[in-house]
């Protein structure tokens, strides 16, 4: 993929939330209330990436503010991980009418600002959270799809990518969703969290540990 052919120019991230919210570029454009860009600060070390905005979030034009998001904001705080140091986004930035999953023509349509998004960000690390995420963001970083479709087998692991002209190492876990409905999950998300905390702790092993 070249990214740098799929970035959009836009002198500022203003500019590329503009696009967003009136962006008409897939059918989720005519049942979604808000759209829902992403928030947090735009040098974040650490982005985290869901799947697309359900109800609250089209109501808010926020993501995770609903339950999986009250629980995402608990699981990182759990860990040290304050939200508002954290880059918020999802895959599709409009809901998909009864939360089905985001087909695939709509993460073609919407893929150019999430790559936007990344590359102006420059994070450290980007969380994937549940496998539609994971599957979006490694094979984009060119791992062959049938071995990053299965969440279980790759969660807590850290894969290096290089997107562009950034390196990034991609740590996917759970969805917090997943782990409203199984609470075993829970604490699985919090060790995954915990590792993307020790990778950035200054005076430790660090990031260096995992390259
Ligand atoms: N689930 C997601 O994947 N993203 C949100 O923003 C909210 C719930
Ligand atoms: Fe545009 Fe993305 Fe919304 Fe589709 S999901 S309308 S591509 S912003």
């Amino acid at each position: 993929m070249d990214f740098m052919k799929i970035k959009i120019n836009v002198n500022n991230y203003d500019e590329l939330v503009r696009l967003m919210v009136n962006c008409t570029k897939c059918k989720l454009s005519s049942t979604r209330r808000k759209v829902v860009p992403g928030e947090g600060p735009l040098n974040a070390e650490i982005m985290i990436i869901g799947e697309a905005p359900g109800e609250k979030e089209d109501e808010e034009g926020r993501p995770f503010v609903g339950a999986a998001g009250q629980l995402l904001t608990k699981l990182l705080n759990n860990v040290g991980i304050k939200r508002e140091d954290v880059f918020i986004t999802n895959v599709v930035k409009c809901r998909p009418p009864n939360n089905r999953d985001p087909e695939p023509d709509e993460i073609d349509a919407c893929r150019p600002y999430l790559v936007t998004q990344i590359l102006m960000i420059k994070p450290k690390v980007i969380i994937c959270l549940g496998r539609h995420s994971a599957r979006e963001i490694l094979k984009m970083a060119g791992y062959p799809e049938r071995s990053v479709s299965n969440i279980s087998n790759i969660r807590g692991r850290v894969f290096n990518v290089k997107i562009g002209d950034i390196t990034a190492k991609v740590l996917p876990t759970y969805h917090p969703a997943a782990a409203l409905y199984n609470p075993r999950l829970r604490s699985i998300i919090e060790d995954d969290l915990r590792k993307v905390r020790g990778m950035l702790e200054k005076g430790g092993g660090g990031i260096l540990d995992y390259i």
